[in-house]
């Protein structure tokens, strides 16, 4: 068992005893009433009992069989229930750890993976730590009960009736070594077809923008027979475990039935210590047959214990190391790039070459270049999504990776260039995470990204439900929205990716200024990144980027002056809205 199990564990090792212990009296009883029952059926056939002591004896057997019941009751509910309260604490702590994970292992890992190993990986340890448990501790405590008093009723016919029994033991092994392959199998099927339909679903506009439903039910047809096959392949074997153990099982019986009956017909054994030894076999059938049963569940825990183990053991590359001040607790909104380079990881040319661009507070900055060219990388580079080199980024002249994750995170907003919404009203995407924000502060962060009138036009306004990934929002309502998250909090950082490139220029304008305003007020460092020459116009600083290097640096009018690919994107943009004014 892994060691994170046995942490997990702990903490309820007490309900454990307390559920084994009533498993072990509960069992104790089981092995008695054979006993007494084995005295009686002795005594009656000898004349020592009347009416009435039978009476008494059936009324102790009856008491004993209500106990038993409430006792096997009671200890389920325990072990269960505890091996539930365990499975809760496991998929809370896999949670937490998918949170802390970096953005990289979440591009390595499918969803479908994921999801996976959070139902079934998850119940198979439960399984594990509850029925597996007292499957375990039932079981032997059965057998070796009643093998004892089996020897104590009669050795020769224990040894008679005990030769079948490791064949059973033998099949049993060998079919659960079977179902542990195929069981693999089928997590790896399973896993397979949670993804298909996960990523089908969230792409279906895609699918349905291509015309490619017919290919897509191809492909889910697909994986769905390869996970029926695999739950067959295992269905057959592993349903093979009862009849076989049935059958070897009955031999038991035969066996005693022939021997156990001549030693009664020459008088060496009791009536009363055949029909008990028949109870004894019969207490011990069962837990011979589950023991089948339980190589079966260990196997399968342990495959889902390794997968999971696999997954807690992911370190985030991004996270608070030994170089992490704790004092740095506020950014004041200096930028400094020092000659920074940057090859993400497992690539092999460089995304970034030598940077060097120094960012006043309270400045506003833009960074323009061809599609590929780096422009998000640095925004990722500034909130560590992906850790720079040492040196290479300073933000008010500390080394970024100083910083604690945190104190970068609350002083950097960003409305990322593939913003996302959760399916949660308006309001509730736009708080996200500002817990201390009130209506009013939504209200002012809505109209400063210019969608205030646009949401109070929707029918429930703020309430507004916004479909999975905001579905009834267009394109530059969602954006909107976006940058009415990022304005909630004041910030001293402010990074706009491609944020308003779904919006017409007259509303572009009117957030421009807006956020003009506001910034200027709280000197706010802002950092725009766009495509089109009428978000940057106005900006103190741009630079040009081009295959990860600077061609060109300046603002708007210097820029143009140069007439480089700058001044040529201008001309070309200038040319297009001439052209929409014609048409
Ligand atoms: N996680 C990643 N792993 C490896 N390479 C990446 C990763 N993200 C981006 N790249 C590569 O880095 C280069 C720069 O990407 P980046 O997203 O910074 O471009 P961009 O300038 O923002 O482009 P756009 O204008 O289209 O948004 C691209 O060639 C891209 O393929
Ligand atoms: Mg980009």
């Amino acid at each position: 068992m892994h060691k994170f199990v046995l942490d997990l564990v702990k903490p309820y090792w007490k309900r454990y005893v307390v559920g084994i212990t009533a498993l072990l009296i509960v069992n104790f009883t089981q092995s008695y009433i054979p006993l007494l029952l084995q005295n009686t059926i002795n005594a009656v056939s000898e004349g020592l009992l009347n009416y009435s002591d039978i009476i008494l004896k059936a009324s102790l057997i009856l008491g004993l069989a209500v106990f038993m019941a409430v006792g096997r009751w009671a200890w389920r509910i325990y072990v269960m229930g505890t091996s539930r309260i365990i499975e809760c604490d496991l998929r809370e702590k896999l949670y937490l750890h998918l949170q802390t994970l970096s953005h990289s292992f979440f591009n390595q890992h499918k969803t479908g993976d994921l999801m996976a190993h959070a139902t079934n990986d998850v119940m198979a340890v439960r399984q594990a730590l509850g029925n597996g448990v007292l499957m375990a501790f039932d079981a032997v405590s059965l057998i070796i009960m009643s093998f004892f008093l089996m020897f104590r009723t009669h050795a020769s016919l224990t040894v008679y009736a005990l030769i079948p029994l490791p064949i059973m033991v033998v099949v049993s092994v060998f079919l659960s070594r079977m179902i542990g392959t195929r069981f693999r199998i089928v997590q790896e099927q399973f896993s397979n077809l949670t993804d298909k339909v996960q990523e089908n679903i969230s792409g279906m506009r895609v699918v349905k923008a291509f015309v490619q439903e017919n290919s897509e039910i191809d492909k889910f047809a697909k994986a769905n027979k390869k996970n029926f096959d695999a739950q067959m392949a295992m269905v057959r074997i592993a349903n093979l475990m009862r009849p076989l153990s049935l059958l070897v099982g009955s031999l038991s019986f035969i066996v005693v039935l022939w021997y156990g009956g001549r030693l009664v017909i020459d008088g060496t054994l009791l009536v009363g210590d055949l029909v008990g030894f028949t109870m004894y076999l019969g207490n011990i059938a069962w837990p011979l047959m589950s023991v089948g049963w339980l190589f079966n569940l260990i196997n399968r825990s342990r495959v889902s214990m390794q997968r999971l183990w696999d997954l807690f053991s992911a370190e985030p590359e991004v996270k608070d190391g030994f170089i992490t001040n704790p004092k740095l607790n506020s950014i004041s909104g200096e930028i400094e790039f020092k000659n920074l380079s940057f090859t993400y990881p497992n690539a092999k040319a460089p995304v970034l070459t030598s940077i060097d661009w120094k960012i006043k507070k309270g400045s506003k900055v833009a960074i323009v270049g061809k599609t590929g060219s780096g422009k998000t990388t640095i925004a990722q580079l500034l909130l560590r999504v992906f850790n720079p080199n040492p040196g290479e980024l300073l933000i008010d002249g500390v080394d970024v990776l100083e910083y604690p994750l945190k104190t970068l995170r609350d002083n950097i907003r960003a409305v990322p260039q593939d913003n996302f919404l959760f399916s949660a009203t308006i309001y509730d995407n736009i708080v996200f995470g500002n817990n201390e924000s009130d209506h009013q502060d939504v209200e002012v962060a809505t109209k400063k990204a210019g969608v205030y009138d646009n949401i109070m036009e929707f029918p429930d306004q703020f309430a507004t439900r916004v479909g999975e990934r905001g579905v009834t929002l267009s394109g530059g309502q969602k954006q909107r929205v976006a940058i009415a998250r990022a304005l909630i909090k004041r910030s001293p950082i402010l990074i706009l990716d491609d944020s308003l490139s779904a919006v017409d220029t007259a509303t572009e304008s009117l957030i421009l200024k807006n956020l003009e305003e506001t910034t200027s007020l709280d000197k706010q460092t802002v950092i725009i990144i766009a495509h089109r020459i009428s978000t940057i116009e106005s900006c103190d600083d741009i630079i040009v980027l081009d295959e990860g290097r600077i061609i060109e640096r300046g603002n708007h009018n210097q820029l143009v002056q140069v007439g480089g690919f700058y001044a040529e994107l201008y001309r070309k943009q200038l040319l297009e809205e001439q052209i929409k004014q014609f048409a």
